[in-house]
């Protein structure tokens, strides 16, 4: 099977979140099971540079009103890469949604759309090798930034055979509205604003537009499939999932175990394994010097995150007093929401020594968090999967997190049955709000306190089975499925 994978973001090359890092692992996951996967990314100044001797293997005079060429590389392990190098749209200083001040580039709309257009085009036949069109047997979009691919399928049919598509959300609050006055640029027909089509709201849904017209839609965990169909997770867009109805699916992410494990992690003071637990100390003190926290008995608690609104960012500053009162510590990673910023300063400057805190971004030191600290706070109000509570598992820094989405189905609670049943994760409350936080942290506290059971725990979650095989599987069953 052949697929085009189409998205805005992937490691190593340009990541902004949990998407890169699938869409980066997505080839290697598939390639298992008779999958070749070929990934379209927009040629962004970090991907066109990236590119290793690029070959133009297509151009556009006007691809949606600018000229754009297709350039050709590989992805880590050697699977293929396309690149849109549009200059007019993608060669620009700043981030790959917003300029250096964090503002929306305005052309975002044109930027995508163009990503999407282009897409349909290569799967509908525009790429030429030697004498023969290179064909693809399947696209799969992800997220709003792709979602406009499956709509130049569907209305502008290629030749008789129309190729089948996939969308997958990774977050519904992203969904890429424009006005109205953006449809006639689209280059699509009149017949393409409808409601069941791209129109949303008075204007142009993008997401809503891949939602309608794909023929599979998947999201990154089960439960988060489910809450979708709700107002509160739905965003607006609840209405379109229920009416998908069976072509809906929950499909977890997996982490890729070449860069996650613990026993071969490069970054770390001392490489571990749920067999040398004992090492993982060396990576505790180094973290407490590295963010300048004192020596203390209670767990060291760690943060690695957008500070946004979703993650629940904003209730943790309000928490910190109660974490230090119970004896915790706090090292957090996280860039983002201003405000979020300086409360989390001003908390932190009540407790030195106990609350660390970077501002930035940082992959390597995120690597050090998790082996280091003993658990990482995860208060989500919304989480389509979620990967860093995955990487807390396998490497036994304990998620404690909110029961919601991929969270839900990812971690264990420590309750009396699961402590019984000998298979807890983690820990799990409801809600995100500062008693349920508090609570959550004390039981976390108390469950460190007594160490052999911490232990059981950490064994439990390092023995998890996070890796892509099962859901590689699942995505090659589905697009077996829409293939035929
Ligand atoms: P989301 O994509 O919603 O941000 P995920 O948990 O799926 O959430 O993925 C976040 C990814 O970004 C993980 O790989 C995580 O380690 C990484 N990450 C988030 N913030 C930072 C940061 N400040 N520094 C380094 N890595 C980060
Ligand atoms: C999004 C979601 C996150 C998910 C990631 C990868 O960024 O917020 O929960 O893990 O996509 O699918």
């Amino acid at each position: 099977i052949k697929v085009l994978s189409v998205a805005s973001e992937a490691v190593p090359l340009v990541k902004t979140g949990g998407l890169a890092d699938v869409v980066g692992a997505l080839p290697g996951a598939l390639a298992p099971h008779g999958v070749e996967t070929t990934t379209l990314l927009p040629g962004y100044p970090s991907v066109v540079s990236a590119l290793n001797r690029p070959r133009a293997v297509h151009a556009w005079d006007s691809l949606l009103g600018t000229p754009a060429r297709l350039l050709s590389g590989t992805l880590e392990g050697g699977h293929p890469l396309l690149v849109l190098d549009a200059p007019a749209l993608f060669a620009r200083e700043g981030a790959p949604y917003t300029d250096a001040a964090g503002r929306d580039w305005a052309d975002n709309w044109q930027r995508f759309a163009a990503l999407g257009r282009a897409a349909a085009d290569i799967a509908g036949g525009a790429l030429v090798k030697r004498g023969k069109q290179q064909s693809f047997d399947l696209v799969h979009a992800h997220d709003w930034q792709a979602a406009l691919a499956p709509a130049y399928l569907r209305y502008a049919p290629y030749g008789a055979t129309r190729t089948p598509s996939v969308i997958t959300i990774h977050n519904m609050a992203f969904q890429g509205w424009s006005g109205p006055e953006v449809f006639p640029q689209l280059s699509l027909p009149a017949e393409a604003w409808a409601l069941d089509g791209v129109e949303y709201h008075g204007g142009v849904g993008m997401l809503k537009a891949g939602l309608a017209s794909a023929n599979a839609i998947t999201t990154v965990s089960p439960t988060y499939a489910r809450e979708i169909r709700s107002a509160t997770f739905g965003m607006g867009l609840e209405g379109v999932i229920v009416e998908r109805g069976n072509s809906v699916h929950g499909i977890l992410n997996g982490i890729d175990a070449k860069v996650w494990d613990p026993a071969g992690d490069l970054s770390l003071a001392a490489r571990y394994s749920h067999r040398s637990l004992d090492k993982r100390r060396a990576n505790k003190r180094a973290l407490e010097a590295e963010f300048g926290l004192d020596a203390g008995d209670g767990p060291l608690f760690i943060v690695v995150t957008r500070l946004t609104w979703q993650k629940g960012m904003d209730v943790l500053p309000e928490v910190i007093d109660h974490l230090v009162g119970i004896g915790g510590r706090l090292a957090l990673l996280g860039s983002g929401d201003a405000t979020i910023e300086r409360d989390l300063f001003k908390a932190a400057a009540r407790h030195p020594g106990r609350i660390g805190i970077r501002v930035g971004y940082d992959e390597s030191l995120s690597h050090r968090m998790q082996a280091g600290g003993d658990a990482i706070i995860i208060p989500s109000r919304f989480e389509p999967c979620g990967l860093t509570q995955l990487y807390g598992l396998a490497y036994g820094c304990l998620p404690v997190v909110a029961r919601t989405g991929g969270l839900a189905d990812t971690v264990i609670d420590a309750n009396p049955a699961a402590l019984a049943a000998g298979c807890a994760t983690g820990v799990q409350f409801d809600g995100v709000s500062y008693h349920a936080l508090a609570a959550a942290l004390t039981r976390t506290v108390a469950l460190y306190s007594q160490q052999d059971v911490w232990v059981r725990l950490q064994k439990n979650a390092m023995k998890c089975d996070f890796s892509w095989k099962a859901s590689g599987r699942a995505y090659a069953d589905l697009y077996a499925a829409l293939i035929a």
